[in-house]
């Protein structure tokens, strides 16, 4: 067996776990998330997401990773049941397509924050020039696999938890002086109003639908992520608690985000913020409109703000690059036997190869950008679009369903419970605990059935239910 490695310390495993969860979808997706779902109500409603459904799964998973010290497709082989290895291979397939365009949309923002820093807003006026550029934004990409590659292959405590202990704490420090600064501007309170007022007329069903879907990609659950990172948690380490600590982080970033942007999306539109009740131009603003901002801040302060704000974005994207690249790499390292750097790189060779298709369907190539119309739709979705709804949209709430089932009804509460291991509990892990058997069995199984069988019979059938 070749050797694994595994983190030094339990917050080592938070951070990189946290590192997983916080990524573009808190901090240029929830904003706007907000903005349409009627602020705080939207918020109320994610919040209980989170921790009524998503904290549970996420017990779960670091459980059987922690307990078998496998990842997916070996752990459930390891507890005995090799058949449901196939939630692991659906896992790997989900974490292939779901990096494979992540990519290229990380390989924007760091190419982002390259253009910036030298002071090239510009780049903002013509965004689709921009990811149309092949050549320029497959470099961008080749870059951002890479150096998410290098960190991989350097283990697990050096590489992983290393990057982490570095880069969350620096995220959350740029993101705080984000605040800071956005709060100066000019209207920031009429934003920060729009996204703390509650406004539950816009609680539609579609709202609840997405906030679910928002919630389990942000928190990287259902593909065996946190399987993986799990296997190399500490026996003794309390997962309970931990995965409510990761909830928490996630969810309080992706809070910190929003009081971020709103401020942000006041001072451009002057206070009007009736536009992002119904936005999904969220990409325009962060990679247009933004731009224009920084500029108008002078060439100096500009530089600064912009580029601060572009490195967010990066970090952000890296730290759950490592966490998607860390899945088919460990699988070939205990499946396969196949020593890590060796793996980490053909992996990461093979997904900028999967990706090529989204890279040139921003644009370069017509037939990759209008790839697909999909029955009920009247217009044509990109690749890139596409392999999100397949990889981070169907197989995520499939796979999170199939964990869930096997945690209740195949592993069962005996099992699950040994491998949450509470010898000493402190009284709130033990509640918790309790709230997450209870959970497993009788809540996640039927949301996340009936998300996943709404999901397909909606993205391919074109049956509508909302
Ligand atoms: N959670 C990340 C984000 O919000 C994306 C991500 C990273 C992810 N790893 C994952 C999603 C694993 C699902 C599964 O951007």
């Amino acid at each position: 067996m070749a050797a694994r490695g595994g983190f030094n310390t339990r917050l080592g495993f938070i951070l990189a776990s946290a590192g997983s969860a916080v990524g573009l979808g808190n901090i240029w997706k929830f904003p706007f998330e907000v903005g349409a779902g009627g602020g705080a109500a939207f918020l109320v409603v994610y919040l209980f997401f989170a921790f009524v459904l998503c904290f549970p799964v996420m017990t779960a998973e670091i459980a059987i990773g922690r307990s078998t010290q496998s990842s997916p497709v070996t752990a459930f082989k390891k507890l005995g049941f090799s058949k449901w290895s196939g939630v692991g291979y659906l896992g790997l397939a989900s974490g292939l397509l779901i990096l494979s365009f992540y990519n290229v949309v990380a390989a924007w923002s760091f190419g982002y924050f390259f253009e910036i820093i030298q002071g090239h807003f510009a780049v903002g006026d013509s965004f689709s020039s921009y990811t149309s550029n092949w050549i320029k934004i497959g470099a961008y990409s080749i870059i951002f696999i890479m150096g998410t590659a290098y960190i991989v292959s350097r283990g697990v405590s050096q590489g992983i938890e290393k990057a982490a202990k570095i880069m969350m704490p620096t995220l959350i420090l740029l993101i705080f002086g984000l605040i800071i600064y956005a709060l100066s501007l000019p209207n920031a309170f009429v934003g920060i109003q729009h996204y703390l007022l509650p406004d539950f007329s816009k609680m539609t069903a579609n709202v609840v639908y997405s906030a679910l879907g928002q919630a389990f990609f942000s928190l990287s659950l259902g593909m065996g992520a946190l399987i993986t990172f799990g296997s190399y948690l500490n026996k003794d380490a309390d997962v309970v608690t931990s995965a409510a600590i990761i909830t928490f982080t996630d969810v309080f970033i992706a809070f910190l985000a929003g009081l971020m942007m709103f401020p942000f999306v006041a001072y451009v539109t002057e206070g009007d913020l009736s536009a992002m009740s119904t936005i999904s131009g969220e990409e325009a603003f962060i990679f247009e409109t933004l731009p224009a901002v920084f500029e108008s801040l002078g060439p100096n302060l500009g530089v600064l703000i912009g580029g601060i704000f572009f490195l967010l974005l990066s970090f952000a994207a890296l730290t759950s690059t490592i966490s998607l690249l860390e899945v088919p790499t460990a699988f070939l390292v205990d499946e396969k036997e196949i020593n890590r750097s060796k793996a980490t790189w053909s992996v990461a060779a093979v997904i900028f190869i999967i990706g090529i298709p989204s890279l040139l369907g921003a644009g370069a190539s017509s037939f990759f950008s209008e790839f697909v119309i999909l029955p009920g739709q009247s217009s044509a979705i990109s690749f890139m679009s596409f392999i999100s709804m397949v990889g981070g949209s169907t197989f995520l709430s499939v796979g999170g369903f199939l964990i869930s089932i096997f945690t209740a009804f195949v592993w069962r509460k005996q099992n699950f419970s040994r491998a949450i291991n509470l010898e000493n509990p402190s009284l709130i892990s033990r509640w918790l605990a309790n709230y997450v058997h209870f959970a497993i069995r009788y809540v996640c199984p039927v949301v996340l059935g009936i998300i996943s069988l709404t999901t397909i019979l909606n993205n391919y059938f074109g049956v509508s239910f909302l």
